[in-house]
């Protein structure tokens, strides 16, 4: 991933989003990236160490039960999950990116979809034992996220699980460029919505660059 690369995304976001289109650029910069995954700024080839650091410390086992990954990318997240067991579905907006993803691993047991998180027609149609969130509420506006938080809390079966794992910040700093890190107070709105939070990792990661990163385990109780 090239600093020109990372460029070229922001500036794709900051021209949907001046054309009042949250999500719009996402298409744009998979398909103009004509199968090199270097252009993509997420793209690791490798599942997100958050959340294979998450697996071991919980020592999950998939078996019997479903999951759901929000915003799946270019599709590690959803393999190393059907790996331990689930039965995935995962979902982007980005048609480029589903297809790719079934490029990557033709032999996956992964259900991937196109559908948009914001306005739901097929992920909605089910529930899901575990839901993992990871890096997509941070690549939308603050506007739309709301939105965002709400669609993932109805993906929770009762005694679901949702793994949140995004960059944060304290409500006081300034928000310049993406990705921009979640605050506290934000994230509080999956609470408001029903769910219990069960545990709040606040952290500081990387090598060359500090980032702090915030991840979340939530559940879905029910009486
Ligand atoms: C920053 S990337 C993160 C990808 C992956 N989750 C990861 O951790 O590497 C955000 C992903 O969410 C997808 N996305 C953005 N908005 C979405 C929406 N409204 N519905 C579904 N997917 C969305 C994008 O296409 C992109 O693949």
């Amino acid at each position: 991933m090239t600093n020109e690369n990372r460029s070229i995304a922001q500036e794709l976001a900051q021209q949907s989003f001046a054309r009042n289109d949250p999500t719009g650029w996402f298409e744009e910069l998979y398909s103009r990236a004509s199968g090199d995954e270097s252009a993509i700024p997420w793209a690791n080839l490798t599942v997100n160490a958050n959340l294979a650091d998450w697996i071991e410390q919980h020592d999950v086992r998939g078996q019997g039960k479903t999951a759901s990954v929000v915003g799946c990318g270019l599709g590690d997240d959803a393999e190393a999950l059907a790996e331990l067991g689930f039965t995935v579905t995962g979902f982007d907006i980005s048609p480029t990116a589903i297809a790719w993803c079934q490029k990557r691993f033709p032999d996956s047991q992964v259900n991937y979809l196109v559908d948009d998180l914001l306005q739901p027609t097929k992920i909605n149609q089910s529930k899901f034992d575990f839901v993992l969130e990871s890096y997509t509420l941070q690549s939308l506006p603050a506007q739309v996220r709301p939105r965002g938080i709400e669609s993932i809390s109805q993906l929770l079966a009762p005694q679901g699980t949702l793994l949140v794992i995004c960059r944060g910040r304290d409500a006081n700093e300034p928000v310049t460029r993406l990705p921009f890190p979640l605050t506290k107070e934000e994230l509080a709105y999956f609470e408001q919505l029903g769910l219990t939070q069960v545990k709040f990792d606040d952290y500081t990661q990387g090598e060359k660059t500090l980032v702090r990163r915030f991840r979340i385990e939530y559940q879905l109780e029910v009486a």
